[in-house]
């Protein structure tokens, strides 16, 4: 799916481009210390894979990949393993990486629950690489935008897989939702997001060309409880603005997602 026609970890106009598009979206340092929580961190509970998994083209690709067979998954930045439990029954072991402890705890019960052998590593992508090992099928879902270094995690994605990757991110920074909140409650106008566009012209500076897939999600009734939680964790603000940030979002109306994804062979 993909030739290589350069070293996969060299450094490009388009590599230096992502990092500084994602380090002028880094929350100002006063607005982070004055934060009553870890902006960065997610809530498992967000996270929790579905019983009946949605169909979607990352979720065929994967499928596809395994073939009538299956075989084995890496799932790297796993969160509590939606992309690797929506191919069972075809996975017949899936290895976990994320550096979050409490996401990891909430991979291996939803594994449990599902009798499925399966494996637990703690660590950031791509450093968790060697201890994590190599898959028939790697799947990668909504971590991108949270990697400075989108070379050597591509490259290193590609290195573990026998078979293909499956990437899936959204199409434009999954922050960029918020933006009219930054302004409406810091003040703060949010530099232009990273896209999807970004993500792949570091691809072709590496000299890949995986196989693209562009799909919209439409909104869903989620858990609004769990949801604002994590509005107010974003935007650094404390539990006592939670009416008026209710009120902001239902303002933003109901959110569809545009996403994106990225296949290629490992
Ligand atoms: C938005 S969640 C997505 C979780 C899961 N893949 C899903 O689609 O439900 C992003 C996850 O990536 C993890 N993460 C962030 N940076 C990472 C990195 N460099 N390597 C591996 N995981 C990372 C976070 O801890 C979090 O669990």
């Amino acid at each position: 799916m993909f030739q290589h026609r350069k070293p996969l970890t060299s450094p490009g106009a388009a590599a230096a481009r992502w990092r500084e598009l994602l380090q002028r979206r880094a929350i100002p340092d006063e607005i982070r210390a004055a934060a009553p929580k870890d902006p960065s961190r997610h809530d498992p509970a967000r996270f929790v894979p579905p019983a009946t998994p949605q169909d979607s083209p990352s979720r065929r690709a994967a499928l596809q990949l395994l073939g009538t067979d299956g075989g084995t998954v890496l799932d790297v930045g796993c969160g509590a393993g939606a992309a690797g439990l929506a191919l069972v029954p075809k996975v017949s072991h899936l290895t976990g990486v994320d550096p979050a402890d409490d996401m990891l705890r909430a991979f291996e019960q939803a594994c449990e629950q599902r009798g499925l052998a399966h494996r637990s590593v703690v660590g950031p992508w791509p450093q968790a690489a060697g201890q994590a090992g190599v898959a028939d099928v790697v799947v990668s879902h909504h971590v991108g935008y949270n990697t400075l270094e989108l070379g050597p995690f591509v490259a290193a994605l590609g290195a573990a897989a026998r078979r293909a990757v499956v990437v899936e991110l959204h199409a434009v920074h999954p922050g960029a939702w918020l933006d009219p909140l930054w302004a409406q409650f810091h003040g703060l106008r949010r530099p232009p997001p990273a896209t999807a566009d970004d993500v792949l012209a570091v691809f072709a500076e590496l000299g890949m060309r995986p196989e693209v897939q562009r799909w919209t999600r439409p909104a869903q009734p989620r858990n609004p409880e769990a949801e604002l939680d994590f509005s107010l964790r974003r935007l650094c603000l404390p539990v006592e603005r939670r009416d008026e940030v209710a009120k902001a979002v239902a303002r933003l109306g109901p959110r569809h997602r545009d996403l994106v994804t990225i296949s290629w062979s490992g």
